[in-house]
């Protein structure tokens, strides 16, 4: 056995195949599975498709580069839980095209920000970060609230999404325009459609503070607040205890 491990040694030849079939037992492993499984995101109740105004919302998000500094997706380890809540879930963004996980944190993790502050914080702290963080360095997106939402694609936009997996039904592509413009009416009532369409849960009210307008802040907001909250997980249970820890 020694005797042949020299020759293998000294024929670099012999030894970079040697590697190359070691190496690959590993990656087969790993990767032949993959072609097996229907599907590598568990399902777990409660996450949806995003309406079409929180649609249209994180579209400014990707538009503005607020993953530049914000990533979106709480890492399994003990300092990121404890500072951010549950670590993210892949089902939680497999409705996002593109997604925003991210690696670059010049601010906090947005994955968990929804319900996190008011709508009213949120649009102040957007208009002037440092008027409600003194110390922060993010820059201002206060013409967002000056700017009306421009919808007139939203039909088509969700239809695109359609085509890359999110599973909209006709009746939500078909109703887009008209649920993008209750999900701002506070008063719309509750058989506007939305919320069948959407669930029960869905946040319906003036986001930005000002109910004459559509703005793109109203978008922003309604996007920010939605973030993270799909997943009930006082109710969630992982499917293998190991994952918990
Ligand atoms: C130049 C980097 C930078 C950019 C670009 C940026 N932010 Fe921030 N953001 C920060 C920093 C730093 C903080 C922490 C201080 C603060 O709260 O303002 C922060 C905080 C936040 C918070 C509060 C998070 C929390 O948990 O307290 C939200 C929400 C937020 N940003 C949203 C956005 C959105 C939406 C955009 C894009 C329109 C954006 N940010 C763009 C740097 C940035």
């Amino acid at each position: 056995m020694w005797k042949k491990h020299a020759k293998l040694e000294r024929n670099s030849l012999a030894l970079v195949l040697g590697i190359v079939i070691v190496v690959s037992i590993g990656g087969l492993v790993e990767i032949s599975p993959l072609f097996y499984l229907e599907s590598t995101i568990e399902k777990v109740d409660g996450v949806r498709p995003y309406t079409p105004l929180e649609q249209a919302g994180r579209d400014i998000y990707v538009r503005e580069g607020c993953y530049l500094c914000h990533s979106q997706m709480i890492r399994p380890l003990r300092d990121e839980v404890e500072r951010y809540g549950h670590y993210s879930l892949a089902a939680e963004s497999m409705y996002d095209h593109p997604f925003q996980w991210g690696s670059k944190r010049t601010g906090p993790d947005l994955a968990r920000v929804g319900g996190k502050y008011s709508d009213s914080w949120h649009h102040d702290h957007l208009t002037d970060p440092r008027a409600v963080v003194p110390e922060s360095n993010m820059p201002p997106f206060r013409f967002l609230a000056e700017t009306d939402l421009d919808y007139r694609i939203i039909e088509r936009r969700l239809a695109a999404l359609r085509q890359v997996g999110v599973p909209y039904t006709k009746d939500q592509i078909a109703n887009a325009t008209k649920d993008l413009e209750t999900q701002v009416d506070a008063f719309a009532g509750e058989n506007s459609g939305l919320k069948k369409r959407y669930g029960a849960k869905v946040g319906q009210r003036d986001f930005d503070g000002d109910p004459a307008r559509l703005t793109e802040m109203d978008a922003l907001i309604a996007y920010l607040q939605v973030l993270g909250t799909m997943v009930d997980f006082r109710t969630y249970k992982a499917e293998d205890p190991e994952n918990m820890r």
